[in-house]
């Protein structure tokens, strides 16, 4: 058997290029989502319980970005949220569902109260439960509501799945920052490999790399290697809007709990049991507002524009060159005055 290497996104730089970009500010970072609607920073916050709920997905929405309203409640709790983001004149509201059990009422609910993009947010999307569930909702909703789904991480699992009616596909698995599906199955592909290989795609469903990203470098990593949209977790988690109280232990210092949806903790507390856990929960410093937050990741998205000699996402994708480093290259890639070298 052959056994063939496969790359994460620390394995790569980007190799930097003449630019004449006058200013980052000027960086076009606009990317087309669906039919009229064109968002102006390309991330996405992650459909988890301690990272998307009404608050994150106004946030999202007024940086320029997208979040997707989490599944782990009641119909009439998710209901709710919708109904709340429609009057703040969210646009489009974007929520997730499972594929099985209440997803095709919890469906209609949240289409009805004005939602327009369904997350078909399962963890290993090349499934027949998957299929079966795209093809009744693309026959319930047709062309009016945007079907995102996954996740997937092989080109032929994206194929399929852009096949079943999928309009975009998270791809990665198992390598989110809360995941342990890599562990507890032996199953996964490096999140930056299997942008890789779905962009050889020749189908027109858009790609969002999911799971993985520590940082913006990562994020112009993923576009470079032809991801339409980021989704982002652990890295919006922590913040003000994301849902969840925060704590202080004794020296001071503020927390908020993050955790994976398949964790053991996660899994009992949205459906009262857990099979084996395929995640991990955990607390993590607070951050702070959203914003800020969002606010440099877009600067380090637009300096990585122009350090690659583009004006733009849609000519860094074209242009980009990708080296590989070695581990020496990545002690010298990070910030290695503090860690006390000779
Ligand atoms: P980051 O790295 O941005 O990843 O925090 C977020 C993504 O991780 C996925 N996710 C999970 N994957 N077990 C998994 O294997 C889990 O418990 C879990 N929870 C979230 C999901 O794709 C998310 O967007």
């Amino acid at each position: 058997m052959k056994i063939r290497e496969c790359l994460s996104f620390d394995d790569v730089l980007l190799v930097p290029k003449f630019s004449m970009l006058g200013s980052r500010k000027d960086a076009d970072l606009w990317t087309n989502f669906m039919d009229g609607c064109d968002l102006e920073l390309p991330i996405i916050s992650s459909p988890m319980d301690t990272v998307t709920g009404t608050d994150m997905a106004l946030a999202m929405n007024s940086s320029g970005g997208m979040g997707i309203v989490h599944r782990y409640n009641t119909i009439e709790e998710q209901a709710a949220m919708v109904t709340e983001l429609s009057e703040a004149g969210v646009d489009p509201i974007a929520v997730a569902i499972g594929a099985t059990g209440d997803f095709f009422e919890r469906a209609r609910e949240l289409v009805s109260r004005g939602a327009k993009v369904l997350c078909v947010d399962i963890a290993h999307g090349h499934h027949l439960l998957l299929r079966n569930a795209l093809s009744a909702l693309k026959n319930e909703f047709g062309a009016d509501v945007h079907l995102m789904a996954g996740n997937v991480a092989t080109l032929n699992a994206f194929n399929d799945v852009s096949d079943w009616g999928a309009d975009s596909i998270r791809v990665g698995v198992g390598g989110g920052s809360c995941c342990s599906t890599r562990i507890t199955t032996g199953h996964g592909v490096p999140t930056f490999q299997s942008i890789l290989d779905c962009s050889e795609s020749d189908r027109d469903a858009l790609i969002i790399a999911d799971g993985g990203i520590k940082n913006s470098g990562d994020i112009v990593k993923a576009y470079g290697a032809g991801a339409d949209f980021v989704m982002l977790g652990s890295l919006l988690a922590g913040t003000d809007e994301a849902p969840g109280d925060i704590t202080t232990n004794v020296s001071g210092e503020k927390y908020k709990y993050f955790r994976g949806m398949a964790s053991r903790k996660a899994q009992v507390e949205w459906r009262g049991w857990s099979s084996t856990p395929e995640g991990v929960s955990t607390m993590i410093p607070y951050k702070g507002p959203v914003g800020d937050i969002l606010a440099d990741l877009r600067g380090g998205i637009a300096s990585g524009v122009s350090y690659s000699g583009a004006f733009g996402l849609k000519d860094l994708r074209r242009n980009v060159e990708f080296i590989r480093q070695t581990s020496a290259g990545m002690s010298e890639s990070r910030a290695h005055i503090l860690g006390g070298g000779q």
